[in-house]
C-alpha cells in the first residue's frame, strides 16, 4: 500500500480553542509532516523525522502551504445551489418566492443528480471536505447526493427533508409519508460508505404535530442518526410559531415535545434563544451551527457564539448554502468574525479554523473521524495557499506570525486559496 508524505506548515488541534487560552488547543508546526496510508492519517509530526522513519512514502512538498483538516460544513441545503443570491427578502418570503419554487425541480433525478454533482465539486473546490445537507420533500434529491458524495467518496450527512403543512401542494408529504420515506432512505443509506442519514423536519412551521411526532418516533428507532432542522432563526419566524404552537413554552419546545431534542440534534442558526433553550440544548449536548453569511444575507441577527460556547453548547459551521451567500468556508469563517466584532468579539484566527472543522466534526458527532488533522482521522485535508491573490499576498508577506499570515486568507480568501484537497487519502486536483 503506498504511504503519501505531505509535508508544509501543518495545523490540528489538541483541545477547544474557544474556551481557555487558545493558544494551548493548537498544535502548529512551521515544518510539518502528515503521513497517509489506506485513505487515513496514520502520523503527524516533523515533517523531517517523518520522512527519515518513512523512507518509502510518496512525498508532496507543499512549501509554506498550510495543511489542514478539510473543511466541515455542518448545515447547507444542496438544492438551493442554483438559487444562491436572490435578491431581496427576509426569510419567510425569500422561502416563498425564491426556495420552494427551486426545491420543487427535485422530483426530477436527472436535475437532482445535476445539483448534487455541481454542488459537490464547488464543495471540494473551497475546500470542503464534508457537508451535511437538507435534501428536499423528494426521495430522488436523497439518492442524488449520496450517489454524488459516494462516487468521490466523501462523508456526507444528509436528509430527506419533511413538510406537511404550510408549503406548496408539490413540496408536502404526510406525516406517514414522511415517516416512511425517511425510513426507507435510512435504512438504504446509513453507514453505507460513507453516508450517514440524519432525520430532516425542515422546522416547526411547515411540519404538524402529527409529522414532528412521527419524526421523533423515527429518531427513536434510529438513535444512531443525527436529526436536523432550524431553530429560532429570525422574530417573525419565532413569533410565528408562537401562534402555530400557543401551548409550547418555546420554539425548542416544539421540537421537545415531540421526541426532536437530543444529543444528536442539530439546530441551524439558533439566534434568538430564550435561557431555557440554551439550558436544555446543553443539558441534553446537543449542537447549534452558526451561519453567519446566512446570518447577515437573510438578516435574521447576530449568533452568540461566545455566550453559547461558554453555556457548553456545542457549536458547528455552516455556510446554509443558499441563504448563506458563499460556498466557501473561508467567507464563512470572516463572516463569522465580523458578526464576532459586532458583538464586541474578536474572534482569533485558530478559534475560526478550529470552528470550521474540529468544532464542526464535534457538531456533528464525527470528532476523531472527520475534521481532525491527527493520527487515526480521515484523511480528508486541505492545503492552503496563503499567498493567493496578489492582495493576500502582500499583507501575508509582512506577517509576524502564523495568525498574522492565515487571517489575510480567512478573510480574503477564496477557492483561489485552495491548493489542494485530499478527500480519503486521494488529491483531488492531482
Ligand atoms: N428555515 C426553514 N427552511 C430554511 C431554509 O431553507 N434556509 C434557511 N436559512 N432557513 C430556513
Ligand atoms: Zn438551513
Amino acid at each position: 500500500m503506498t504511504k503519501h508524505l505531505l509535508l508544509g506548515q501543518t495545523l490540528g488541534f489538541s483541545g477547544n480553542p474557544l474556551l481557555g487560552d487558545w493558544s494551548e488547543a493548537v498544535d502548529f508546526d512551521s515544518a510539518g509532516g502528515v503521513l497517509i496510508e489506506a485513505g487515513r492519517i496514520i502520523a503527524t509530526g516533523s515533517g523531517e523525522a517523518l520522512r527519515a522513519v518513512h523512507p518509502d512514502a510518496q512525498v508532496t512538498d507543499y512549501g509554506d502551504g498550510l495543511i489542514s483538516a478539510g473543511f466541515v460544513d455542518a448545515h447547507m441545503h444542496y438544492p438551493q445551489t442554483g438559487m444562491i443570491a436572490s435578491w431581496g427578502k427576509q426569510l419567510i418570503d425569500w422561502l416563498n418566492t425564491y426556495t420552494f419554487p427551486e426545491e420543487a425541480r427535485f422530483g426530477d433525478q436527472a436535475h437532482a443528480d445535476d445539483v448534487a454533482a455541481r454542488t459537490l465539486d464547488l464543495a471540494v473546490a473551497h475546500g470542503t471536505t464534508t457537508l451535511t445537507s437538507f435534501c428536499t420533500i423528494h426521495p430522488e434529491s436523497v439518492d442524488a447526493f449520496f450517489s454524488a458524495a459516494s462516487a468521490r467518496n466523501m462523508a456526507v450527512i444528509a436528509g430527506k427533508t419533511c413538510m406537511d403543512r404550510n408549503a406548496p401542494e408539490t413540496l408536502r408529504d404526510t406525516a406517514q409519508s414522511a415517516y416512511d420515506r425517511s425510513k426507507a432512505l435510512l435504512e438504504k443509506w446509513h453507514g453505507v460508505g460513507r453516508a450517514s442519514y440524519a432525520i430532516t423536519p425542515r422546522f416547526s412551521p411547515t411540519s404538524t404535530p402529527d409529522q414532528l411526532s412521527a419524526l421523533g418516533a423515527l429518531w427513536a428507532e434510529h438513535p444512531e442518526c443525527l436529526m436536523q432542522t432550524h431553530l429560532s432563526e429570525q422574530m417573525p419566524e419565532i413569533a410565528w410559531v408562537k401562534e402555530l404552537f400557543p401551548q409550547a413554552r418555546d420554539y425548542l419546545d416544539t421540537y421537545e415535545k415531540f421526541g426532536l431534542l437530543g444529543e444528536r440534534g442539530l439546530y441551524g442558526h439558533a439566534i434568538h434563544l430564550e435561557e431555557r433553550e440554551i439550558a436544555r440544548l446543553a443539558e441534553v449536548g446537543a449542537a447549534v451551527v452558526h451561519c453567519p453569511t446566512s446570518n447577515t444575507f437573510i438578516g435574521s441577527g447576530l449568533f452568540d457564539l461566545m455566550g453559547l460556547a461558554r453555556s457548553q453548547l456545542s457549536i458547528g459551521l455552516a455556510t446554509d448554502t443558499g441563504g448563506g451567500s458563499s460556498f466557501s468556508m473561508l467567507r464563512t469563517m470572516a463572516a463569522a468574525y465580523e458578526i464576532g466584532q459586532l458583538r464586541g468579539v474578536a474572534l482569533h484566527p485558530a478559534q475560526l479554523m478550529w470552528l470550521a472543522t474540529e468544532g464542526a466534526a464535534q457538531a456533528l458527532k464525527m470528532s476523531g473521524e472527520i475534521g481532525r488533522l491527527g493520527q487515526g482521522a480521515a484523511a480528508d485535508i486541505t492545503v492552503l495557499d496563503l499567498h493567493s491573490t496578489p492582495a493576500i499576498a502582500q499583507r501575508a508577506g509582512r506577517a509576524k506570525d502564523i495568525w498574522d499570515a492565515v487571517f489575510p486568507t480567512i478573510m480574503m480568501g477564496d477557492d483561489r486559496a485552495i491548493r489542494e484537497v485530499w478527500i480519503a487519502g486521494k488529491p483531488q486536483r492531482g
